[in-house]
Order: structure tokens, then sequence, then C-alpha cells
């Protein structure tokens, strides 16, 4: 069975996508961290990531791989370990380069698609997961915030890294992601045909997990 979960950012989909995927027993794909870890790959070797074709061929170069460590995501680029370097707030900020390539897209849709022809069944998250890259999928879901709601989330997740932000600058590059993510030619952000639509905003991530636990057994069932 596979699950998709697109959103914007700070509507709860990493949280929800890895504890759905344990109660289904099932892998978790956070196709986000590959955008990053082509980001990060581009940053480190000083590639100008406005540069398409340069990062276009970046992203056929290096390998990419995803794996599961003790209930958590472990993201490698070329053998290096890349899961903390990926969340680094100038990454979320510089990431816009590597998801409106469509060279950069085609080739991480493929691997993602091939991801989902290995693993068999899965949750995936991302922006394109149910209009594009699994659109067949047995459940589709669309999670929703308000932008103050995802604005003090994201604030929360970075303070908890150590990385103090102001709410209204928080806010700001929330609004630019987000306009970034729907206004993109390719892959951009929509609500995908046949997806339900769970607004979180005033649910907490048990409550979410917990319905969305519903629908797949309902889906499971049929
Ligand atoms: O979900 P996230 O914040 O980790 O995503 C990082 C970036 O990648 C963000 O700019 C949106 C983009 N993205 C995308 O374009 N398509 C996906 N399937 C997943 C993420």
């Amino acid at each position: 069975m596979i699950v998709t979960i697109d959103g914007p950012a700070g509507s709860g989909k990493s949280t929800v996508a890895r504890l759905l995927a344990r109660r289904l027993g099932v892998s978790h794909l956070d196709t986000g961290a590959m955008y990053r870890a082509v980001t990060v790959a581009g940053m480190e070797r000083g590639v100008d990531l406005a540069d398409e074709a340069a990062l276009e061929w970046l992203a056929g170069e290096i390998k990419i791989e995803m794996r599961e460590r003790a209930g958590k995501l472990q993201v490698l680029v070329d053998g290096k370990d890349v899961t903390a370097a990926i969340r680094e707030n100038q990454v979320s900020c510089e990431a816009y380069h590597a998801a409106s390539n469509a060279g950069v897209r085609a080739h991480l849709v493929a691997v993602q698609r091939e991801i989902g022809r290995q693993w068999g069944s899965l949750v995936t998250e991302g922006r394109d997961q149910g209009s594009v890259v699994f659109s067949k999928a047995e459940l589709k879901i669309y999670l929703d915030a308000s932008e103050e709601v995802r604005a003090e989330r994201r604030r929360k997740e970075l303070a908890e890294r150590g990385q103090e932000a102001a709410l209204g600058q928080v806010r700001e590059e929330i609004r630019h992601r987000d306009a970034s993510d729907r206004g993109r030619a390719v892959g951009p952000l929509r609500v995908p045909e046949g997806a339900v639509v769970v607004d979180t905003s005033e649910m907490t991530v048990e409550e979410v997990v917990e319905k969305l636990a519903g629908l797949a057994a309902e889906r499971m069932k049929n």
C-alpha cells in the first residue's frame, strides 16, 4: 500500500508521516530530504545553485541514500552522512533552487519511483507525491494548517535545534517558500486529485495520525 502525504511547510507532514509509517509497519520516505541533499551537495562543492544546468548535472552525479536507523531517517550523499546538515535553516531557504529545477525534479522523481518499487509499501511525503510521483496511490492525503500555526511550529522546531529565530522572520520565510512551492512550473504544490484534505491547525499529532490510520484501514478493506 502506498500512502502519499503532501502539503506546505509546517503542516506537520514529517512527524505525521514518520508516526503513520510506524503504525502501519511500513517505511517512511521524506522526499524533501532529497531536495535538501542536492542543495547541501551543491553548497559544499561551490556550485552556483541558480545555474540550472550545473545543478541538474550535480543531481545526476551524486548518489543519495535514504536509510532508516533505529526509527530515524539517515540521509547520505556519496556515503557521507548529511542528516544534520540538510536541516540547517540556510538549506531550507536555498532548497527552492533544486525544487524549481525541472532537470533535478525529473531525476529525483525517477529515484523516488524506484524506491517505491523496491519498498513496495510506504508512506511518502513531499509536495508532488500524490499529484505526480505516485498518482495511483491507494490513499492520498493533503495536510494543511494556517500560516500562523505553521510558522509557530517551525519556530519551535528551530529553537529545539538551538537556532533561535523571531516569529515574524519565520513567517516571512514560510510565506516565501509557499509562494515558491505553489508557483513553480514543475511539480507545484497543489491538492492532488482524489486526496483527503486534513486541516491540522487545531489537531494534535496523535489525532492526525489516528485519523489517517483510520482512513488507511478503510482503504485496505476495499
Ligand atoms: O518538506 P521540506 O521542507 O523538507 O522540503 C524541502 C524543499 O524541497 C522545499 O523547498 C520544498 C521542496 N520539495 C519539493 O519541491 N518536492 C517534494 N516532493 C518535496 C520537497
